[in-house]
């Protein structure tokens, strides 16, 4: 999604700013740009796709300038062109932005009455005209505050003033942005991993708030234009995470670590010593919790379908699960004994956040489960219980999805033991058959090969099916997801139950249908289900466990068999053959599997 560089410096800021774009491009996003100021100018350079072809299009050696934004767009209002990209300028101001702006069709009606020219189809450049306007009148931080009190909806905005040629203005309202420090320079960025290359020190801006970024000095400001301190946070330093080192792709080295994923995950929380769950400085007395709400979007939101299985069978708790984007809509009955779990691989998913902030302004119970910890949701939630998965740069979302599922199975657990839902001996069983499981995923991984071949076949179809029962439903979800969106093969998963009540339609001869039986309390419904498709023509891939017992049809297309473990951990195992079938269909086709169309990493617009 959309990305945003500032730098103020004693120096020329081209270079630093491209690189800045590159980090990120994970993101995902269809044109970019750059505006600097030098001689009393504006420099304003920006393309169509990638920032390869803004360095191709453009000389941007020679684009002058001490000061300077760049940006990624991810269109929204307006086709993905270069006349749309950003910066967008006036003759004196100009913006970057991340975010909508809701009322923009009335205020350019407002100021083109007004005399204001636009060029573009997109809400930015209303920001750009209403700043211009508002300065005719009014000093910087006066009309800067006026400016922000006009617009309505979210944003993250970077700003430079052909007049004003030592500052850049940063404000946020919804969408995530960060100042950062460097020697003789100073920084914005809408993520840590645009600044993370220059500095590991960092400001978060808050809703409301906007600041003055100067090569050495930045001050901030509430949304009344007052002064405000703001702390100085240091981040930890992970460069190698952000290298693809041997790999093809980001999302195959992301594949590649999940054994690690799982082994930092146990690590963090299991206490060898005791054969206990730590989940230290939790805030509320188990009592004082007697239901649990899960909400989350995309992968995140099957990590939430998945663990209520989980919080069902460990704990006597009430589990319901939610959309984010469902859930910030509806007249939620909100209710004090409940636990409000928030999933999210970046924290930043505006979704997420808008369903965070209404239950923390109903006052409730809030817990983030993040990979980012220095993001929004995990700033904003009462409790964080981090997935410490190391940063995500593959757009699918991969090693998170296993993070995330782990810590809820690990807080199902603690809260089943806690409320003495489950007995001690079984409590200690599951928690060293936990221990398991990176061992377990790591053989899982060895089945590349049978993977690659059958992938081919899901290249010349139109659509698929993923179907699975119990804990595997919300894997047949996820799989079915990750190859839609990275080989862009209609995919759909269903409860196999539910085949005979529609979709069972749409079965015809040589049909891929991944069928996820494990041999647990589902399998032989399952197997009865894989039946009627077969019988009707499907091609079945059976993704199942291990076991002495052989698989009961002869009709199966493809089998592949994970590792055997307890019921509870399968889903972990089953997972990986299907991330790894969804990146081998892409592979083949040639497609951008970091990146795939049209969508982004971190969804900051609703
Ligand atoms: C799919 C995928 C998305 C995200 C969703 C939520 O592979 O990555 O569906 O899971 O956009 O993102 P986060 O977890 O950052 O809130």
């Amino acid at each position: 999604m959309c990305g945003i560089i500032g730098i103020s410096s004693n120096k020329s800021v081209s270079a630093s700013i491209i690189n800045s774009l590159k980090k990120l491009e994970y993101r995902g996003y269809d044109s970019a740009g750059i505006a600097t100021l030098s001689d009393g100018e504006i420099n304003e350079v920006k393309s169509e796709g990638r920032v390869d072809s803004l360095e191709k299009n453009f000389d941007l050696k020679n684009l002058k300038g001490n000061i300077g934004i760049g940006h990624v767009r991810w269109a929204t209002h307006g086709v993905p062109n270069s006349v749309n990209a950003h910066p967008h300028s006036s003759y004196n101001v100009s913006v970057v932005h991340n975010g909508i702006i809701e009322n923009s069709t009335i205020l350019k009606k407002h100021l083109i009455s007004k005399g204001h020219n636009f060029k573009s189809q997109t809400d930015t450049e209303v920001i750009v005209h209403l700043i211009t306007e508002n300065l005719k009148t009014s000093e910087l931080e006066d009309a800067i505050t006026k400016t922000l009190k006009q617009l309505h909806g979210s944003f993250a905005l970077g700003i430079v003033f052909k007049d004003m040629p030592d500052l850049i203005v940063g404000a946020r309202r919804g969408s995530p942005l960060a100042v950062g420090y460097g020697p003789n320079e100073n920084y914005l960025g809408s993520d840590s991993y645009a600044l993370k290359s220059m500095t590991n020190k960092i400001t978060y801006l808050d809703d409301g708030e906007f600041c003055i970024v100067k090569k050495d000095q930045v001050n901030f400001f509430n949304d009344e234009g007052k002064k405000i301190n703001k702390k100085i946070l240091e981040l930890s330093s992970d460069q190698a995470n952000y290298d693809k080192g041997d790999f093809k792709h980001f999302m195959a080295k992301e594949i590649e670590e999940q054994p690690n994923t799982i082994k930092t995950g146990i690590k963090e929380y299991i206490d060898n010593v005791n054969k206990d769950i730590n989940i230290p400085n939790f805030p509320w007395k188990i009592e004082d919790i007697t239901s649990i709400t899960l909400i989350g979007c995309g992968t995140a939101y099957h990590s939430c379908l998945l663990s209520k299985y989980w919080f069902e069978e460990l704990t006597s708790l009430d589990v319901s699960i939610d959309i984010a984007s469902e859930f910030r809509y509806r007249k939620n009955r909100f209710k004090k004994d409940t636990l409000y779990i928030f999933v999210s691989q970046s924290g930043e998913t505006a979704d997420t956040y808008a369903a965070l902030d209404l239950c923390n302004k109903n006052r409730m119970k809030t817990c983030a489960v993040v990979n980012v910890i220095e993001s929004s949701i995990a700033r904003d939630s009462n409790f964080v219980l981090p997935i410490h998965c190391g940063p995500e740069i593959g757009v699918a979302s991969t090693k998170a999805f296993l993070g995330q599922i782990l810590i809820l199975y690990i807080l199902s657990l603690k809260l089943g033991s806690l409320r003495g839902d489950i007995k001690k001996i079984s409590y200690q069983e599951k928690i060293k058959d936990l221990k398991t499981l990176p061992k377990l995923i790591e053989k899982t991984l060895l089945l590349d090969n049978d993977i690659q071949s059958i992938s081919s076949t899901f290249n010349e179809v139109k659509g698929s099916m993923f179907l699975g029962r119990g804990f595997s439903y919300p894997i047949a979800l996820e799989g079915a997801l990750k190859l839609k969106e990275l080989s862009y093969i209609h995919a759909e998963g269903y409860p196999a139950g539910e085949m005979k009540h529609g979709p069972l339609a749409l079965i015809e001869e040589g049909m891929p249908v991944v069928v996820l039986a494990p041999r647990d309390n589902y399998y032989k419904k399952t197997i009865s289900n894989m039946q009627e498709v077969i019988a009707r023509g499907a091609k079945v891939l059976l993704i199942t466990n291990k076991s002495k017992n052989e698989v009961v049809s002869e009709n199966i297309w493809e089998t592949i068999e994970v590792q055997d473990t307890n019921d509870d951990l399968l889903p972990f195992l089953l997972t990986i053959p299907l991330q790894k079938l969804a990146y081998y269909s892409a592979l083949k086709k040639g497609y951008d599997i970091d990146k795939p169309r049209n969508l982004a990493k971190s969804v900051t617009v609703e």
